[in-house]
């Protein structure tokens, strides 16, 4: 533990007199949630999208952070934080001989690089928090998926062969290191789509940015298909809780916490913009039959039929009895379309996912052409 019980009160008080806008509807402030004690957390990663937001949240909330990487990916991030250089590739020198209370680890996709840091870290640090994927299970047909749903099987001869089998089975593999190493002092987490400020994909982006540019929008399929995602800082923070109240387990990390529907998603980017837009909806089929991909032309967007018709349907009540809060769709989209504003204008003209404006009418004109 590198942080003194004062240290931590004093960090604590300063976080709160930081916090001081924020009031409940009776003007009183509210404080973040009681936790015993500062926690020490090595974070493998820490730099790329979804990891400053733990780190972030994790020193808001008085506990010490130290991050391991490369030294490649946002090196300007965190000039305060204790930084360990290394690869998980070859070199974990840093690593040895050093304690902490909890680590996540957000940087394997591979189970060699969770094999050796589990292995390594095991009897020195208390937990081991992986970030999984939703990708691990292997059907999607079934609506209302748990974390007992059937996962890939993977060959394990390939961890020591160093030999890829693809993201899914790879962390399958991934899953098991953890929890050889570590046993019952293991928290897996499965998230689904990732989104919010900083996402470097534009998969949720996507859509509040469009929403903004106005005009006659193409929306895809049936608004009423559902739709699921989680907001980095809602995934942050519930990290940071599961390890302060000592949480371990599978969990699924997907919201909302109602089911949503494209639609509903749709009107809610609407409501952070005064965007003078109107909404077509456009046939699933029609779409599919022109060669239009779910996920990719139209991200977050998976017609709800056949081997995917449970892939945004997932069953929520144990991240829920975990802790896992939601903060309102509007937010996410609010704050995603602003971060989106900050970035280069050369950046913000090439987004990453979604079809073109081209595109976009030319479908739009083929679709009216049909008497549409
Ligand atoms: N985005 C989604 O929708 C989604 C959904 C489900 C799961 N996930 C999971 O989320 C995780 C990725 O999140 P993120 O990239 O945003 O995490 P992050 O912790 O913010 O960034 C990744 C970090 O890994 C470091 N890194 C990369 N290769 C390394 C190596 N060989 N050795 C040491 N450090 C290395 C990078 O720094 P350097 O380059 O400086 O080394 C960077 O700090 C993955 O596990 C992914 O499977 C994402």
């Amino acid at each position: 533990m590198t942080t003194s019980r004062r240290d931590f009160l004093q960090t604590t008080a300063a976080g709160v007199a930081g916090l001081s806008m924020m009031r409940n509807p009776l003007g009183r402030v509210v404080t973040p949630q009681a936790q015993s004690a500062p926690l020490s957390i090595l974070v493998l990663g820490g730099t790329g999208f979804i990891g400053p937001h733990m780190v972030r949240y994790a020193l808001q909330r008085g506990h010490t952070v130290t991050i391991f990487n490369r030294g490649r990916t946002n090196t300007h991030l965190f000039p305060n934080v204790e930084r360990l250089i290394g690869d998980r590739e070859n070199d974990l020198e840093s690593l040895k001989g050093r304690t902490w209370d909890a680590v996540i680890d957000n940087s394997a996709s591979v189970p060699w690089f969770v094999r050796d840091t589990a292995q390594l870290l095991k009897d020195s640090v208390d937990r081991y928090l992986f970030t999984s994927t939703r990708s691990t299970y292997s059907d999607f047909s079934q609506v209302g998926m748990t974390e007992d749903s059937p996962q890939y099987d993977p060959e394990e001869s390939a961890i020591d062969e160093r030999r890829s089998q693809g993201y899914g089975r790879n962390k399958v593999l991934c899953e098991r290191e953890a929890r050889r190493a570590f046993g019952d002092r293991s928290l897996v987490v499965r998230p689904g789509l990732i989104v919010g400020p900083g996402d470097p994909t534009d998969r949720f982006s996507y859509w509040p940015i469009r929403v903004d540019k106005g005009g006659e929008m193409l929306c895809p399929g049936d608004p009423d298909n559902p739709v699921m995602f989680i907001d980095v800082r809602d995934l942050a923070e519930w990290y940071i809780h599961m390890l302060e109240n000592g949480t371990v387990g599978t969990y699924n990390g997907l919201g909302p916490e109602a089911p949503l529907s494209f639609a509903e998603m749709i009107y809610g980017c609407r409501a952070v913009t005064s965007a003078n837009v109107s909404f077509t909806w456009v046939d699933t089929d029609f779409l599919l039959d022109r060669g239009l991909r779910p996920y990719s032309d139209f991200p977050c967007w998976m017609p709800a039929r056949g081997d995917r018709a449970g892939f945004q349907r997932f069953d929520l009540t144990r991240p829920l009895a975990a802790g896992l809060k939601y903060r309102p769709l509007a937010v996410t989209a609010r704050d995603t379309l602003n971060w989106h504003k900050t970035l280069p204008a050369e950046r913000q003209a090439r987004l990453n996912r979604g079809i073109t404006a081209e595109k976009e009418a030319e479908l739009l004109a083929e679709w009216h052409s049909t008497g549409r």
